[in-house]
């Protein structure tokens, strides 16, 4: 059965850590699929007692945003974490995390990462975002007090500004990066994905072509960022409405004029309204 509740948690990790045990923490929104499954499984692999977190987070969300229709399958969920030998799963209801009440910035003390890094790729349309994803990121390391933390490269923005703010606060938990899982077609997995219809996966697969195509651009020489932003624009139809297309600093999300090993490319595209994003290393690794 998921735990619902903060203080059955905190007892738990507290026996565990007497024992000296390491503790890992991978933190989800649910609706889980093979993405979140490679999470898991680096987390059992690096420590003795995992918890995976189940919670869609209201403050991440805009007003105009998925929250009611962002997919719930809390019992499915649960059975995957059983059969990956998760040992606690922690679903906890809004009401359990914020309290009741009015959740806004009058009323609750947030996160807000830094300017910089808020003022560009997701953060420029979903505005709050990440404050919101913040905020709930640091409520769970202190209710979990993990070692490690396990994030995704799918969500590259959002692990550069949890890894900031762990730096910035002095969290003390290791963050873990792990790579994009992707559909054999090319596609990466999100929960997101199961508002697409056939057609639309298929218009989907547009995000990791442009992707790749930059990527060996740049392996056959061409480092001019607007010379690879470029080759972008004949993969697009009137089925793909881009929100973004960024080459950037991989770490500090920098704007720069030549690609170079550091350098991860980022696009946002709207299909069928389905918003995706998706996102390559230039330099591998
Ligand atoms: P969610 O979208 O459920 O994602 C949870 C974690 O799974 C994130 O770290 C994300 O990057 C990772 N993930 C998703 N799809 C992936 C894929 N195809 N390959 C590898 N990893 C993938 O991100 C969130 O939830 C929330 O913002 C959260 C951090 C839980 C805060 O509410």
């Amino acid at each position: 059965m998921p735990v619902n509740n903060i203080e059955d948690v905190r007892k738990n990790v507290k026996e565990w850590k007497k024992e000296g045990l390491t503790v890992g923490l991978v933190p989800t929104m649910g609706a889980l699929h093979a993405g979140h499954l490679s999470l898991i499984k680096k987390a059992k692999e690096t420590c003795d007692r995992v918890v995976v977190s189940v919670f869609v987070n209201p403050i991440q969300f805009g007003p105009a945003e998925d929250y009611d229709k962002y997919p719930r399958t809390l019992d499915a969920d649960e059975k995957l974490c059983n059969s990956e030998g998760v040992d606690i799963v922690f679903a906890p209801t809004p009401a359990e995390m914020y309290g009741g009440g009015r959740l806004s910035n009058d009323t609750l003390t947030y996160v807000c990462p830094p300017f910089f890094y808020v003022n560009k790729l997701c953060g420029k349309t979903r505005v709050g975002h990440f404050d919101g994803v913040c905020t709930v990121v640091l409520k769970l390391f202190n209710i979990v007090q993990p070692d490690y933390a396990f994030f995704g490269q799918k969500d590259a923005q959002q692990v550069v500004i949890v890894k900031k703010m762990v730096k910035d606060l002095n969290v003390p938990v290791q963050i873990i990066q792990c790579p994009i899982v992707r559909e054999e077609s090319g596609l990466a997995l999100s929960s997101r994905n199961k508002y697409l219809s056939e057609e639309g996966k298929k218009d989907a697969l547009v995000l990791s072509r442009i992707l790749n195509n930059i990527k060996s651009c740049y392996l056959k020489g061409i480092t001019d960022v607007s010379a690879l932003k470029e080759t972008a624009y004949s993969f697009l139809t009137d089925k793909h409405d881009l929100e973004y297309l960024e080459i950037l600093d991989k770490n500090t999300l920098e704007e720069k004029d030549k690609a170079d090993d550091d350098t991860i490319v980022l696009i946002a595209c709207r299909v069928e309204g389905v918003r995706l994003i998706d996102n390559v290393y230039l330099g591998g690794k």
